[in-house]
């Protein structure tokens, strides 16, 4: 198949500091388009685009840095919501503090970057929204409530939006990845040696295991965002297709 291409293109990425964020932002970039990347956190000198700071759980930073960014240049073709936080923990053991941020960062950063930007695709009548949220959304994970109730949160907030948004042909869709390996991944497993544990599957979890039998690199995630970003995927909206290795049995 011949590569994607997006020249000309102007792509804004949450969470584009490391890991899958990091990843999507950089094939964009690869790809010909004119990317920029939000985070909290700093990516280095090293990075093909360019990266700004914001915290998007504040309505006041992200309506800020969006309006610098309009005065730059006023149009967007492609917003990817990739930041999230993971807080582990049974439902009794989190604290609001986990709650919130899970819900903040995974459902509300989303939320107000797709409002800045949403009379921006509605005047073009042109665009694509891809949300990466997890398979966590789609099954309960045991010690996950928070982070499964605000992916969920963020699918059903998706679906809304492109709904809306259909009218103007602005579509939206989500990725819901498995087991990738990023820093938020290693976190989690306190390192990569944990890694066969998941592929194996952990009963006592009642996690059955990756039917491919591997943990998803970022590019892997990359590759279908790409492709719902694009014209290929023209006719595509309201979508949530699971990466994860068939980890979660098409539930
Ligand atoms: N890695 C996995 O196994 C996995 C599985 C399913 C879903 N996901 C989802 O994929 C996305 C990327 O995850 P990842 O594994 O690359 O995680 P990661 O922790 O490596 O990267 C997440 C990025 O989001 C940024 N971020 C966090 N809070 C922010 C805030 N308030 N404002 C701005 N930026 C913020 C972080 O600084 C970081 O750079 C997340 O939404 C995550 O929930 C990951």
């Amino acid at each position: 198949m011949q590569d994607l291409d997006f020249s000309g293109k102007r792509v804004l990425v949450s969470g584009a500091a490391g890991g899958i964020g990091r990843r999507i932002a950089e094939r964009f970039s690869l790809a010909g388009a004119d990317v920029v990347g939000l985070d909290l956190a700093r990516g280095g000198s090293t990075l093909p685009f360019r990266l700004l700071s914001v915290d998007i759980r504040d309505p006041a930073s992200v309506a800020a840095v969006c309006r610098g960014l309009e005065a730059e240049a006023d149009r967007l073709d492609i917003l990817v919501n990739g930041a999230g936080v993971l807080r582990l923990g049974s439902a009794e053991t989190l604290t609001p503090e986990d709650w919130s941020a899970c819900m903040e960062v995974n459902a509300g950063g989303a939320f107000l970057l797709m409002r800045a930007w949403i009379p921006a695709f509605q005047r073009q009548r042109s665009g694509a929204i891809v949300n990466i949220a997890s398979n966590a959304a789609h099954v309960p994970r045991v010690g996950m409530a928070a982070y499964c109730a605000s992916k969920a949160a963020l699918v059903s907030l998706s679906h809304t939006v492109g709904l809306e948004l259909a009218p103007f042909g602005v579509r939206c869709n989500v990725v819901s990845p498995g087991s990738t390996d990023t820093p938020m991944l290693e976190g989690m497993m306190q390192g990569k040696s944990g890694y066969a544990r998941l592929i194996s599957g952990q009963p006592e979890q009642f996690k059955l295991g990756i039917p491919l039998g591997k943990i998803a690199r970022a590019d892997d995630i990359a590759d279908v965002v790409l492709f719902l970003a694009s014209e290929r995927a023209g006719h595509v909206t309201l979508q949530d297709i699971v990466v994860d290795g068939g980890a979660t049995l098409a539930a």
